[in-house]
């Protein structure tokens, strides 16, 4: 967590992308003092499409895929709060130690 990647990542309600890691990359949100969710920014409405992808909004609390217009609840595991998008986003196990300040992300 002392990474520069995870300073953005501080206050709750902030969100980060990951590039290069999971299956379209991970967005990590803080949605409470210890702990913290984390999705693939797979958009799960088209998966498979070239872009198929969600970004994290001005918000900081929503992701959007901007091709398709499925918006997801970062705050709330991934819900999907419009379509047309049917399912939430691909959750991974998001382990926080308070006493070491690290964040283990894993299926
Ligand atoms: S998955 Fe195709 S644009 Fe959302």
């Amino acid at each position: 967590m002392d990474d520069p990647v995870y300073v953005g990542l501080n206050p709750v309600g902030a969100s980060v992308f990951i590039p290069g890691v999971g299956n379209k990359g991970i967005i990590v949100t803080h949605v409470d003092i210890s702990k913290f969710l984390a999705y693939d920014a797979t958009c799960t409405y088209d998966p498979d499409a070239a872009w198929g992808r969600v970004v994290i909004d001005a918000s900081g609390i929503s992701a959007v895929d901007t091709v398709c217009g499925s918006e997801y609840s970062l705050m709330l595991n991934g819900m999907v709060t419009k379509g047309p998008s049917g399912l939430p986003l691909i959750e991974y196990v998001a382990d926080y130690n308070a006493n070491l300040n690290s964040l283990h992300i894993h299926n």
